[in-house]
């Protein structure tokens, strides 16, 4: 009796400790909180950027296509903790992994980088989708999406919830599919609870909303 609850003890223990392993999606510790925590430097993170613009492009506008989102105006709690995600693997990103190793950015740029391009300005046209699903994208955003995304779309900088106004389309879809079908591991699991129902044609309207909302007031 005594070995059985011992052995009953240990493993309740074992599967504590796996539980605890695993991080909150929000976690805030290692590079984020020195990031977070740190006092940033707009010019600093104009030279950071340079790196970046190949891809991005100079005023971090991203690509119409949706290859590389729009950067430009995003809160920068959430553009720390997208690069620290990227970086240690919890978001996958092929294409930019070389270019933001911890040779190129420190978490001081991180900080440097991220505040610079929460301050430039929304200045060049989204990437629009069809069109044609704003009424039903609208009903889903409302029923499901507003309440962190906001009625604007403009997010939240505290929560570390993007703002999803303007953004390209097809950067919006190909991301909802990310989050639907787990391949973005960072992602808060409340979000993923709502999207897992969502057929590919719910995906396409509720993408199609967001990326038609105008920039918000900043
Ligand atoms: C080789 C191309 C490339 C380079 C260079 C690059 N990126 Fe990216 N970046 C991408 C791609 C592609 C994505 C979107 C990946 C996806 O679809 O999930 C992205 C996504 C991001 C995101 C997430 C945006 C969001 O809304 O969640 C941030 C932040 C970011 N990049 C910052 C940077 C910074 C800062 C640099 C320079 C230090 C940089 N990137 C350099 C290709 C690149
Ligand atoms: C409980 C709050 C919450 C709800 C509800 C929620 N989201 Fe999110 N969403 C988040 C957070 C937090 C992130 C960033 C997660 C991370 O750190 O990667 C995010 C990220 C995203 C992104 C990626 C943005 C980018 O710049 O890469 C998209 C797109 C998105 N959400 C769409 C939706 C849609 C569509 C709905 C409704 C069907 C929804 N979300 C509901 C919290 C939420």
């Amino acid at each position: 009796m005594k070995k059985l609850l011992t052995v009953l003890m240990v493993g309740a223990m074992w599967s504590v400790a796996a539980v605890a392993q695993t991080p909150a999606w929000n976690e805030i510790k290692g590079e984020l909180k020195t990031a977070l925590d740190s006092t940033p430097d707009v010019k600093r993170g104009e030279a950071a950027f340079e790196q970046c613009t190949g891809c991005h492009r100079a005023d971090a506008s991203g690509r119409i296509s949706g290859a590389y989102p729009r950067l430009s105006g995003q809160h920068a709690s959430v553009l720390m903790k997208q690069i620290v995600d990227i970086r240690s693997g919890r978001r996958s990103n092929v294409k930019m992994e070389p270019f933001i190793g911890d040779h190129v950015l420190d978490a001081y740029q991180i900080a440097d980088v991220a505040l610079y391009l929460s301050k430039l300005p929304i200045a060049v046209e989204n990437g629009k989708g069809p069109g044609n699903l704003l009424v039903k994208g609208k009903e889903l955003y409302v029923k499901d999406c507003v309440d962190c995304h906001g009625a604007k779309g403009e997010g939240s900088g505290p929560k570390f919830y993007p703002m999803v106004a303007s953004q390209h389309y097809k950067y919006l879809l190909r991301e909802v599919h990310f989050i639907r079908d787990g391949d973005r591991r960072n992602s808060n699991p409340d979000m993923v609870k709502v999207i897992k129902s969502y057929t590919t044609g719910e995906l396409e309207a509720v993408a199609d909303y967001m990326a038609s909302l105008a920039v918000p007031k900043q």
